[in-house]
This record gives C-alpha cells, sequence and structure tokens, in this order.
C-alpha cells in the first residue's frame, strides 16, 4: 500500500527568541533552528521538527519559556504553548504549572476533540500522557519579558507555527497573554504560519496573527505583511512577528531587534 505524501515541498524553518531580547541571546535560538532543521533533514514531520525547535528554547534559561518563564506576582510559574497546522489542528495549554516543557503538552491536544486546556486540568492531562510533573524554577528577569516561536514546513507542504511562553513578569496568576490564543498569537492556513511575541494584551486585541495572514493573501508579499503588523501598533508597545509562507513564497521577521534565525 502507498502512502499518498501530498506535494513536494522544500523544507524551512524560522525561529525567534522574543522580542525585549537582544542579540545575546542569539545562540538560543540559532541552536533551536539547527535542531528542527535536523530532524527536517531526517525526513521528520513538520510538527516533529517544530517541537525540536521548540525545546532547545524551553530549556535555555535566557529565554522566556520553559526553564527561564517569567514569574508571576505570587511567585508561581504558570506557562503557556499553541501549536496549529496548515491542515486546521490547533492545539495548546495555558497557565501550566509544575511542566518544564509544555509544548509537549500542546501537541498531544493536536489530535484531540479538545483546542486548549489551562491550569489544573492542563496539568491533569499531562500527568495522563507521561509528561514529567517537576518544579519551574523560573526567571525573575524584569525585561526581555517575551516567547519563544518556531515555523516549519516540510517537503510535504505541512506549514507548522508552535510559540511558548512565561508570560510578562509580574502579571497576576491566571493571566492569559496572546501566546496559546488562536489568532492573536499564532495563526496557521495553507498559504501561510505567522507566529507573534510581544506584549499580549496588545497582540490580543489586534488579533495580529490571523490579521497579517490575510494581509499577505491579499499583497502574496511576506515582508509587507509583517511590516503593517508591527504598523499596527506604537512605538513604545514592544512586539515582533515571523512568517512563513507556502513554498515559494518565502519566510520573514519584522522586529529585528529580537534574535532570529531561519534555514531553508
Ligand atoms: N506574548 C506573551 C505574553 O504576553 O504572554
Amino acid at each position: 500500500m502507498t502512502r499518498d505524501v501530498g506535494p513536494i515541498s522544500s523544507p524551512a524553518i524560522v525561529c525567534h527568541g522574543g522580542a525585549g531580547h537582544g542579540a545575546k541571546d542569539q545562540p538560543g535560538v540559532d541552536a533551536a533552528v539547527e535542531a528542527g532543521w535536523e530532524k527536517l533533514q531526517s525526513g521528520s514531520s513538520a510538527i516533529d521538527a517544530a517541537i525540536a525547535a521548540i525545546l532547545i528554547m524551553e530549556d535555555d534559561p535566557v529565554l522566556n519559556a520553559g526553564t527561564g518563564g517569567r514569574i508571576r506576582a505570587d511567585g508561581s510559574v504558570q506557562l503557556d504553548a499553541a501549536l496549529m497546522t496548515s491542515d486546521g489542528r490547533y492545539g495548546a495549554v495555558t497557565c501550566i504549572e509544575y511542566t518544564k516543557n509544555p509544548i509537549l503538552v500542546a501537541a498531544k491536544l493536536l489530535d484531540k476533540k479538545i483546542n486548549m486546556l489551562a491550569g489544573r486540568g492542563a496539568r491533569d492531562f499531562a500527568d495522563s500522557i507521561g509528561v514529567p510533573r517537576i518544579a519551574v524554577k523560573g526567571s525573575e528577569k524584569p525585561s526581555g519579558n517575551d516567547t519563544v516561536g518556531a515555523i516549519v514546513r516540510d517537503s510535504t507542504g505541512l506549514i507548522v507555527v508552535a510559540s511558548s511562553t512565561g508570560g510578562c513578569t509580574g502579571r497576576p496568576a491566571g493571566r492569559v497573554g496572546d501566546t496559546p490564543l488562536i489568532g492573536a498569537g499564532l495563526w496557521c492556513d495553507e498559504n501561510i504560519g505567522v507566529a507573534a511575541t510581544g506584549i499580549g494584551e496588545a497582540i490580543t486585541l489586534k488579533m495580529s496573527s490571523i490579521r497579517i495572514a490575510d494581509k499577505f493573501s491579499n499583497c502574496n508579499e511576506i515582508q509587507v505583511a509583517l511590516e503593517w503588523g508591527v504598523s499596527q501598533f506604537k512605538s513604545d508597545i514592544e512586539v515582533g512577528f515571523i512568517a512563513l509562507a507556502k513554498d515559494g513564497e518565502g519566510v520573514g521577521a519584522a522586529n529585528t531587534a529580537m534574535p532570529w534565525s531561519t534555514m531553508t
């Protein structure tokens, strides 16, 4: 029996280490791109490559996700993560505690009927799939508040967006930013994947990721769509975006202050 693997497409990956981070945090982003690229080269799916890239960044204590997730006002470390695919799947967790790699939990929701789990329910689900319950140290760093992201396209043309964050330092327990929210922190359709980074409340109000995808479907220029996304915010609001389109249509990032990297 043969399996239809769809059209042959050129693999590509783009990652970012968060708006508000500088060049010194570039190594973790480069390592993430390399890990994802290695997966793609060995024939793994875009989902597995995106997870591999995010795991590297969640384990990097200088980046705001997983181990380096920012500490909440009550001292807790509550993390968010999400994935969306160009074939219409979405999985997210928000405010999950005792979980070093929340992307592993979000990924398991891609093929469930439930899209998103929060707090205790997310952690209970993590227990049910064998993701270790472990205290996360977190980071009190007051700046460089934001999120890691990866967008991957594999040889079948599948595009996957994945993001993970500890949110913003000092926000109350239970606060949800843009990162796990479909359309706001991430979007993926058959034309393009978009991931956001920055102040979650502002990004959510603008529904930035889906609107950048819409812009791209009108203008067909990835950099124009991304710059338009940034232009929707006042200059004192920290935001950034990465995007990866279907084969032949390119890859881009806006807000060059954030560390980002790509391989195609
Ligand atoms: N952009 C991540 C957050 O605000 O939570």
